[in-house]
Order: C-alpha cells, then sequence, then structure tokens
C-alpha cells in the first residue's frame, strides 16, 4: 500500500511536468538571508525518479539564487484539490552550472520563457512605475546568462489524502533498502 502511493507520487510529479496538473506549481520555500522562511510559486519543469530529483528555472539575479546558495534545504508544497491531496517535499537545492546541462535546458524552453530573462534589471529592483520594466536587452547571451537552472534532489516526501475517511498521512524518506514509507496522525 506504502509503496503504491509512492510510486503514486513519482507518477504525479513526471506528469506535472509534461502538462499542466495542480503540482506543475508548486509553493517553494527557503531559508531567507535573514534567516526567515521566504516563499514563492515556481513551475516544476522535470522529474527524475531515478535521482528523485526535481528542476525549475529561475533568473540568476533572484534573491531565491542567492538564498540557496547560503543554504540549500527547501520545501516544496502542493495540493490538488480535485483528488484533495497534499504533496509536502523537501530536499536539497544546488545551482547547476554545467554547461551541456544549461545549455539543452534553455534550448529546450519556448522562445516566451526565454523573454523573461530579457529584463536588465535585477528581480526586486524597485520602479517608480511598471512601466520602467520597458528597458529590456534584447541580446540572447545576455539573457542566457541570466537564467538559472535549479535542481532539488528530494530526501522526504509527504503525502496527505483527505479524500475519504480516515485520511491518510505517509511520509517517505530514503533508507537503507531504498524509500520507505510510515504511516503518521494527519
Ligand atoms: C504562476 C506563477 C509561476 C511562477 N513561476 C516561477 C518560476 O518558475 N520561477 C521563478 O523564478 N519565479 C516564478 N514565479 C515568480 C515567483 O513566484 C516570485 O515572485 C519571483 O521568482 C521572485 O522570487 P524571489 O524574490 O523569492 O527570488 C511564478 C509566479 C507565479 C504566480
Amino acid at each position: 500500500m506504502k509503496q503504491a502511493l509512492l510510486h503514486d507520487v513519482w507518477l504525479v510529479l513526471a506528469d506535472a511536468v509534461k502538462q499542466r496538473t495542480p503540482f506543475t506549481l508548486m509553493q517553494l520555500a527557503t531559508v531567507g538571508e535573514d534567516g526567515a522562511p521566504k516563499i514563492r510559486t515556481i513551475v516544476l519543469r522535470s522529474f527524475n525518479e531515478a535521482s528523485t530529483s526535481l528542476s525549475f528555472i529561475t533568473d540568476l539575479r533572484s534573491p531565491k539564487v542567492r538564498e540557496i546558495t547560503a543554504n540549500p534545504c527547501v520545501s516544496l508544497a502542493g495540493f490538488d484539490n480535485e483528488r484533495v491531496v497534499q504533496l509536502r517535499i523537501d530536499g536539497r537545492a544546488e545551482i547547476i552550472e554545467d554547461e551541456t546541462r544549461r545549455r539543452d535546458f534553455w534550448n529546450a524552453l519556448r522562445p516566451h520563457t526565454h523573454i523573461l530573462f530579457r529584463s536588465a534589471l535585477p528581480p526586486g529592483t524597485v520602479l517608480a512605475s511598471p512601466n520602467e520594466m520597458e528597458t529590456d536587452d534584447s541580446d540572447p547571451a545576455t539573457a542566457y546568462a541570466r537564467f538559472c537552472l535549479v535542481e532539488i534532489v528530494i530526501s522526504h516526501v509527504e503525502r496527505l489524502d483527505l479524500s475519504s475517511e480516515p485520511h491518510r498521512r505517509c511520509s517517505f524518506r530514503q533508507g537503507l533498502h531504498g524509500w520507505e514509507g510510515r504511516w503518521i496522525v494527519p
């Protein structure tokens, strides 16, 4: 039963990166530079079951990149309102510097995603008005230099199912013999 649930989690994550599902967007929490939690929405971009890792993309200049560099411990949370299932994931994030991986990922993105990296102003810069954002620079090499691929190696998964009584909460960690699940009080 527990292994079937874990298998379902991996399927759900694999699905979330292929098409829009409730877990395509997840909330990513980092430890802020001031020691307080910071949370924001991200798009899951890839999932690798063999290495149990996820990835997302961001702007290299964004605060979350500095936060991850200082402390790689991150958490993700998502909720499927139809299945009434919550997933919580803990892991270690790494800024991928391997040029081949970065380039391959960049090349697979849609052009409208490349545009997100064209702002000359770093994310979080104070603006006098939203129109100031029009100061784009359009050089593709500069946009690529700002592109950041982040990989999260999963260390803990928790699945909470509220769809029937009794509610079911199962926690999974990697043990000596692979992933091991435990039922916990919801
Ligand atoms: C639907 C949605 C999807 C988003 N996807 C991403 C994403 O994949 N990567 C990202 O860096 N920011 C994404 N954002 C913006 C972040 O939530 C956040 O506002 C921004 O990255 C700044 O975060 P930071 O200041 O903590 O670095 C998304 C926001 C929304 C509403």
